[in-house]
């Protein structure tokens, strides 16, 4: 058994705000990502496939194919775009928390890789917080 991955980054803005709770409440739990004008993240995101090594290519998958797929799903989709206006449908008007943001990759992503290799969305917010999704299991 096999995994491999491919590293791709974008960048966008946020604003962490729960309609669920008041603008005191949704300070005190979100902080800097509360900010009512938006702010900015270099995200960092991870892709592995896991599956056996296909004797005739000596590869589990094609790497190039997972970087196009990554590049036309992803980051054309929230390169530089606002994660709740322009991105609302990508992120389908979930809060765009990183675990959030992860779930709206996996979903991206699956529909892409047969055979159930898909195994793990990594997403860094930052250099010190990031979250694993390995889909609903
Ligand atoms: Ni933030």
């Amino acid at each position: 058994m096999m995994e491999i991955t491919r590293r791709e980054e974008f960048s966008a803005a946020h604003r962490l705000s729960s309609p669920d709770f008041s603008d005191e409440k949704n300070e005190a739990l979100y902080g800097l990502c509360a900010n009512p004008h938006y702010h900015g993240h270099n995200y960092v995101f991870e892709v592995t496939l896991r599956g056996p090594v296909d004797p005739r290519t000596g590869m589990t998958y094609n790497l190039a194919d997972l970087k196009e797929i990554m590049r036309r799903e992803v980051v054309e989709k929230v390169d530089h775009k606002n994660l709740n206006e322009d991105a609302a449908d990508f992120m389908k008007n979930r809060i765009p928390t990183a675990e959030n943001l992860a779930v709206s990759i996996w979903e991206r992503i699956e529909a892409h890789i047969e055979g159930g290799l898909l195994h793990r969305v990594r997403l860094f917010e930052n250099e010190r917080n990031f979250v694993d999704y390995y889909g609903e299991r």
